[in-house]
């Protein structure tokens, strides 16, 4: 991994997402220390400009930088002066002039951490910028913590088998089902997993799979029931009706029948199939309580995933520029 800032999974390349999951297998370790907090980055300090509402990602980030120790600022939007006129460069440059290190960033527009990162660059800065979401573009640290979700998985069905554990990915019936015309975790993971070898196919109504996959590398289908046989992963997406301009689908109970994870569906899945969403989860639209809740749904563990994966992230990110003497 070469590159001075994290705005796309492409930015990394398959090598570099290996690179990534095994050093999130050293911050797992961490985690499950009686102090799960490391020295790498005492002295440090990571800015998080949120622009657009978040639970998981802020709070990941922010436990991440903690356990790294390195000291946290925290921006929202909501409160902050953007709200009596200041511009979005003149706001990052102000943080930046307390002298930070590195800047998460989630906006609601696409190419907003790469604007800002040119901003940066342009003022001279060393900071390196991580994309937390941008618009429906891109939200690379999700597809990083979903393959580690997945092979974290995976390898424990390959240990009991006696199987090789590398080459994971390898031909990985995944299905991302939903909403991929609007949704940046699709853009993401369809590119990380892609590069890792996996069989992905978008699953949806036709009016919210992509305009286009012309060099995707991925299948399409609108039929759930068909696609279901033989998944691997089946992968959630919320329905965004934030950057929906119009109706794209009758009412969302019609939706749910033809395209949500119902309990029968649910219960028609392969025994280690697995059941992913990025969150937050509408129970009852993509996805049925119950279906959320079974043993091969590892919500949960995607959660837990993230700081590990986001402690890899800016652990890469800001210890390069220190061994370079940057
Ligand atoms: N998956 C995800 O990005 O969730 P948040 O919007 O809560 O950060």
């Amino acid at each position: 991994m070469t590159q001075r800032h994290l705005l796309t999974i492409e930015d990394l390349g398959a090598d570099g997402i290996v690179e990534l999951l095994h050093l999130t297998d050293t911050f797992t370790e961490v985690a499950t220390r009686a102090i799960p907090k490391v020295p790498a980055l005492v002295g440090r300090t990571v800015a998080q400009l949120f622009f657009e509402d978040s639970t998981r990602t802020r709070l990941s980030f922010e436990t991440a930088a903690r356990r790294l120790s390195a000291d946290v600022l925290t921006f929202t939007a909501k409160t902050s002066s953007l709200n009596k006129g200041e511009s979005l460069r003149d706001t990052v440059l102000t943080v930046s002039a307390m002298g930070v290190d590195a800047f998460v960033v989630r906006h609601a527009s696409s190419g907003a951490p790469a604007q800002i990162a040119h901003w940066l660059e342009a003022d001279g800065n060393g900071e390196v910028v991580v994309n937390a979401g941008d618009g429906a573009h891109a939200h690379p640290t999700q597809a990083l913590l979903d393959c580690y979700t997945i092979r974290q998985h995976r390898k424990e069905i390959a240990d009991r088998a006696d199987a090789p554990a590398d080459r994971l990915f390898e031909g990985l019936r995944v299905l991302i089902v939903g909403d991929a015309r609007h949704s940046r975790v699709c853009r993401s993971n369809v590119e990380a997993l892609t590069a890792l070898g996996a069989d992905v196919t978008l699953v949806g109504p036709p009016t919210l799979l992509p305009v286009t996959t012309k060099g995707w590398g991925v299948s399409t289908s609108t039929d759930l029931d068909e696609a279901l046989l033989g998944a691997d992963v089946v992968y959630l997406l919320r329905m965004q009706l934030e950057r929906q301009r119009e109706a794209r689908v009758p009412s969302l109970p019609e939706y749910t029948a033809r395209w949500g994870l119902t309990t029968a569906r649910a219960e028609r899945l392969d025994p280690s199939a697995l059941v992913m969403a990025p969150g937050p989860i509408n129970r009852g639209v993509e996805l049925s309580s119950d279906a959320a809740d079974l043993p091969c749904s590892v919500i949960t563990d995607q959660v837990t995933n993230g700081v590990a994966t986001r402690m890899a992230v800016l652990f890469k990110l800001l210890s390069a520029g220190r061994d370079s003497g940057e």
